[in-house]
């Protein structure tokens, strides 16, 4: 028997726009070298084509999430050449497929940190909150609240209607951290992927997983114009 089982924090990426937030946490996991299990929804395949121009496949996953983890979020390709770099362990980053019901992590038996659905789509959060299950992302999100498990959401739609604002107050009951795609401007932000950083960020800060992806308010006004480069 493993004397430390393999624990990946899953990361579920529904069809929201936002891709770039799921690059950027995906990219402070693995350079933090925790382990990760990735879950692509049918519908994200479509918001990674329409945001980066390139098809997220099953059978090229990992080519496929290499490209995209090197890609900034204002769309120069080799922003991060060295995110997945091509001698990273295979088990670093799992992939299953969202459409795989019977996946490892559809089980609570199976080993995991807790996941982030990183951007969450209204009917995902629908979903969630509903315990419908309706593929893989759903069934682990599922899953990780049964078991008590960290689950954060980040949720990206604006305006909310009331539907979607009640289980959003359902997945907060339940034990989830609902965290809005809403990035700060308090950070010192310059470019588009300072913002998408501190989202991210936020984010990793609701699991608990230690990063350096934003400048952390540090008391004093007037240190957003310090650009965090200088900083
Ligand atoms: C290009 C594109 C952008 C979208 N952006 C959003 C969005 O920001 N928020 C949202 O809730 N749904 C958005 N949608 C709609 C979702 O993709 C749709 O509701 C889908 O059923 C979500 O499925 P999933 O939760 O299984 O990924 C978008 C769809 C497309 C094609």
């Amino acid at each position: 028997m493993d004397a430390e089982p393999r624990r990946p924090w899953i990361v579920g990426v529904s069809g929201a726009s936002g891709t770039p937030y799921a690059a950027a946490v995906l990219r402070a996991l693995i350079a933090a070298g925790e382990p990760v299990d990735l879950v692509v929804s049918r519908a994200a395949r479509l918001t990674l084509l329409d945001e980066t121009g390139h098809p997220f496949r099953d059978a090229h996953w990992r080519e496929d999430l290499r490209r995209w983890l090197a890609r900034g979020a204002d769309g120069s390709p080799d922003a991060f050449p060295d995110a997945l770099p091509e001698d990273a362990p295979e088990e670093l980053v799992r992939h299953w497929p969202a459409g795989d019901l019977a996946a490892g992590p559809s089980s609570g038996s199976y080993p995991a940190r807790g996941m982030l659905i990183v951007p969450a789509s209204t009917a995902c959060v629908a979903g969630v909150a509903l315990g419908l299950s309706k593929d893989l992302l759903q069934r682990v999100a599922s899953v990780t609240l049964k078991e008590r498990r960290p689950l954060v959401v980040a949720v990206r739609e604006t305006p909310l209607n009331g539907p979607t604002l009640q289980q959003l107050v359902a997945l907060d009951r339940a034990g989830a951290v609902v965290l809005p795609a809403s990035p700060a401007f308090y950070a010192g932000a310059r470019h588009i992927q300072d913002l998408v950083d501190f989202v991210a960020g936020r984010a990793l800060d609701a699991a608990g997983v230690p990063h350096r992806l934003y400048q952390r308010w540090r008391g004093g006004l007037g240190s957003a114009g310090t650009p965090p480069s200088m900083a």
